[in-house]
């Protein structure tokens, strides 16, 4: 599947959630690499299909529904629409967009669970999960958070802890906490069909689809093998929900698939939908695309969806059978916004449909920024200053520039014509720049190439400027606005090979910039050059008319840069200005003097404290109760800093359970002050008093 040269894809980009609008955090991360590596996949003549679609269920859907007081289907009938649109503009080619609330995908999801059910891969299990008594329901996924027992994240979800990507169970979870009604849960008993993973990581199939990993980005190969190495938990595969594709099982009412066992099942079944239609009978029968060894199935997806694509969703192709598994998984990091974590809930992120308001028919801009700062490796960070130098100065002032001086020039000495030429230049020094120049744009196309297939696509577009910086050196170099008066036939040959430099800009740009492309294509008459005339001499002949010499990119700016930081600076004074939007949580259940009285509090003096490695809100003290020491975690790292914990007293749960946190034993806990936004001190003794006091 790897070694050889495949030459039929199927390229899937994560079905986002039909919960909110597109922002730029989401085309960074997988749209628009897979749209670039599509592109080039269909230039060089591979067979691609190319499918995405939108993520109807989940209790992220139901979240909103909440918030928005509409049903579940309105939410997710309003933002299917929208984002599909916000693709569309963005020139993201999908072959096809689906939707997992179409009758396909139920029928294909329950068939999946259903041959997975009767081979008895599932084990039935009755356990206590979480309950809330107010909301009267379960509690699964993101309807509960609470801290992250491997990092310390204080908000990870009950399914997952997003910050670093372990897949959770709710009861993983230190400090559980309703979503809903944000009171501490109970426990109760229910059945759910659980998924083996443990015993399955054990299987021959598992440890040579492993195998893989090697030729993986190390970010994912890092991940997942730090997962195995743990070992893998058996996760349930339904829930105990209302909005989702009903178990389709006796004894099973009530429950719906796990969103995570159905989503991705979306992406077969919009093959499957979309294969079936008049348009879609080209490509063939969709077991052509998953179920033959000849196809690549290839995987774009963010950061905090690896486990789910590189471990979960081939269990679950592997013990049915009859697919294929994923060939790469290519997961992007996450993408910052001017200094902080972009949030659809605090409105921090540039919102697509927004920014074409703002910068109508600019699509291209905005892709070329964002994949010049991809985060393919790490984070990375979009501010709009930085945004206003790229455009400017690499696209306005090296590709658009070069292209204008070519096309001006060529209208003003030929009117229009691609001048006629002798293959001569008079003299060393531009025979010596013209060498140069033919060079580096090889060179640039060839390394261009070699990083669009190992989908390096932010160096594969730094090499594609690199063919436009080569061009304008050579009008710089040469200088025909100045050898004209002297040296005409020097300045037709250098023009007409500018033209040919800027045909194949135009080709070279299809996958990253593809309405520049475009516009080039007609400016220089020359549309229909395919991929395979990069490495052509002569892309436009002698004679073509050329079009009108339009401008490819418009300067940013300053007052348009400064009216976004405007924008983001009022909504970040109305993030802080405004927390009466989040009530204070509501008083709990009372309880009685003898509840309050089985809580041992003691004052404790913090004698040692630092920070623990690779959790940024975890301090690791040890506190002196007097009696004794105790090595104690707490998620305070944001509020306080080591030194200034020295020597304070401080409230302590004496009898809590011990409980490990990133592989340290805790033995109690901080009393602490918190708010709802963010802010968290520690409860101590007004006055001195000795370590070991009681606290009542
Ligand atoms: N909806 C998920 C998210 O936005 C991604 C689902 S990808 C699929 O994180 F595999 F489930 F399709
Ligand atoms: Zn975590």
């Amino acid at each position: 599947m790897t070694n050889k040269e495949s030459k039929r894809y199927l390229v899937t980009a994560a079905l986002p959630y039909a919960n909110g609008p597109v922002h730029i955090g989401h085309l960074a991360g997988c749209y628009l690499p897979a749209d670039i590596y599509v592109r080039y996949l269909k230039a060089v003549g591979k067979e691609v299909l190319f499918i995405c679609g939108s993520d109807e269920h989940g209790v992220p859907i139901t979240i909103k529904a909440k918030k928005e007081q509409i049903t579940p289907q309105q939410v997710v009938d309003k933002y299917d629409g929208i984002m599909k649109n916000a693709f569309k503009d963005f020139g993201i080619d999908f072959t096809y967009y689906g939707r997992t609330s179409s009758q396909t995908h139920h029928d294909t999801a329950q068939a999946f669970f259903r041959n997975l059910y009767d081979k008895g891969v599932f084990k039935e299990e009755v356990t206590n999960q979480y309950y809330d008594e107010e909301a009267k329901q379960f509690l699964a996924d993101r309807y509960i958070t609470g801290t992250c027992p491997r990092c310390g994240n204080a908000g990870a979800y009950g399914d997952q802890c997003e910050k670093c990507g372990t897949a959770l169970s709710p009861t993983d979870l230190i400090n559980p906490k309703s979503a809903l009604s944000g009171a501490v849960p109970i426990l109760k008993e229910t059945k759910n069909w659980f998924l083996p993973m443990g015993e399955i990581q054990q299987s021959e199939q598992f440890q040579n689809y492993i195998k893989r990993f090697d030729h993986w980005k190390s970010n994912i190969k890092g991940q997942c093998n730090s997962w195995l190495t743990e070992g893998l938990q058996s996760r349930a595969m339904t829930r105990d929900l209302d909005w989702g594709v009903p178990v389709p099982v006796e004894g099973a009412d009530g429950k719906v698939l796990y969103v995570w066992f159905d989503a991705p099942i979306g992406y077969i079944s919009a093959s499957k939908e979309y294969l079936a239609t008049e348009a879609g009978s080209a490509f063939g029968p969709w077991t052509k695309w998953w179920q033959d060894e000849e196809t690549e199935l290839v995987h774009f997806i963010g950061k905090d969806n690896i486990v789910f694509h590189a471990i979960i969703f081939p269990m679950m192709l592997m013990t049915h059978g009859e697919f294929i598994l994923p060939s790469n998984v290519p997961a992007n990091e996450f993408l910052n916004l001017e200094g902080d974590k972009i949030s659809t809930s605090r409105n921090w992120a540039v919102w697509l449909h927004e920014y074409l308001i703002d910068f109508p028919n600019r699509q291209d801009e905005l892709r070329y920024v964002l994949t010049s700062i991809a985060p393919e490796t790490k984070d990375s960070e979009f501010t709009w200053k930085d945004y206003q130098i790229r455009v400017n100065s690499e696209l306005v002032s090296i590709f658009g520039n070069f292209v204008n001086r070519v096309l001006v020039l060529c209208d003003k000495y030929y009117a229009g014509l691609v001048p006629a030429i002798e293959g001569k230049l008079s003299n060393e020094k531009l025979i010596a720049a013209h060498t140069l120049c033919l060079e580096q744009v090889s060179i640039g196309i060839a390394a261009m190439q070699e990083n669009l297939k190992a989908i390096k696509l932010r160096e594969a577009q730094a090499e594609f400027i690199n063919i436009a910086r080569a061009g304008n050196k050579f009008l710089a170099d040469t200088e025909p606005w100045k050898l004209v008066k002297t040296d005409e036939e020097s300045v037709k040959q250098i023009l007409f090979d500018a033209l040919q430099i800027c045909a194949k800009l135009s080709v070279a740009a299809q996958p990253f910039l593809p309405h520049t492309s475009e516009n080039l294509a007609n400016m220089l008459n020359a549309k229909g050059l395919v991929w395979g005339q990069l490495t052509d001499a002569v892309l436009v002949q002698s004679g073509t008319q050329l079009g009108k010499a339009d401008i490819l990119y418009k300067q940013v700016e300053d007052e348009e840069i400064n009216k976004q930081l405007l924008r983001l600076e009022e909504i970040k004074k109305a993030n802080t200005q405004a927390p009466q939007a989040k009530p204070l949580s509501e008083v709990k259940a009372p309880i009685t003097y003898e509840d309050f009285d089985k809580l041992d509090l003691r004052v404790g003096k913090v004698i040692e404290a630092e920070k623990v490695p690779k959790a940024d809100k975890l301090l690791k003290l040890t506190v002196d109760l007097g009696f004794e020491k105790r090595t104690i975690l707490s998620g305070i790292a944001e509020y306080y800093t080591p030194e200034e914990l020295l020597g304070k007293l401080v409230t302590v749960v004496a009898n809590l359970a011990p409980r490990k946190i990133r592989g340290i034993e805790s033995q109690g806990m901080l009393l602490m002050a918190g708010n709802d936004f963010g802010k968290l001190y520690s409860v101590s003794p007004e006055k001195d008093i000795e370590p070991g006091s009681a606290v009542k």
